[in-house]
């Protein structure tokens, strides 16, 4: 058991749906599992547009319509700084992902930065769809992508750390 809580980010570009929709599942899966004070979440986006916004009105509603609450969420921009400072950052997409490790361009951060989707049991093409120019429909599959991969990431970090 590790003698800190366990850092743990979620990355996206804007930071007002992928990413709080991940970090709300995972933070609601934490407390259920009566492990709160073993983690600490987060999320960030690789852009700057929407920072100190709510989530996404419509990723809101979608989450609330399944019982997790963004509400409280507010979008910040990733620095480098977090890069020093999390264990795990699990990014979106492959955009993501380069602009993450455009961060950190000697790679000497102890930092793991994974696809999101690498733990994803269904893990289709490895990214999660961005919703925020399409329907609503996008919404509800990008919840149930997040639902069962921030279960699976929980499991593979339980083990890991033996929690
Ligand atoms: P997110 O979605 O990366 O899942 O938060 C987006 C939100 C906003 C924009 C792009 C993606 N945007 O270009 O403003």
């Amino acid at each position: 058991m590790p003698d800190r809580p366990v850092r743990v980010l979620f990355v996206c570009l804007g930071n007002i749906c992928r990413s709080p929709l991940a970090e709300g599942l995972f933070q609601q899966k934490v407390v259920e599992a009566g492990l709160a004070e073993h983690f600490e979440v987060d999320s960030a986006g690789t852009g700057g547009w929407h920072v100190g916004a709510p989530a996404d009105r419509r990723m809101t509603a979608t989450a609330a319509r399944h019982g997790t609450d963004l509400s409280a969420l507010r979008a910040r921009q990733l620095s480098r700084a977090d890069l020093d400072y999390y264990d795990h950052v699990f990014v979106m997409d492959k955009a993501n992902l380069h602009d993450t490790l455009y961060l950190d361009p000697d790679g000497d951060r102890s930092t793991q930065v994974r696809l999101f989707r690498e733990f994803d049991p269904e893990p289709g093409d490895y990214q999660v769809p961005d919703p925020y120019y399409g329907g609503d429909e996008g919404f509800e599959t990008v919840f149930a992508i997040a639902d069962r991969t921030t279960a699976a990431i929980l499991d593979r970090l339980r083990d890991a750390y033996d929690l």
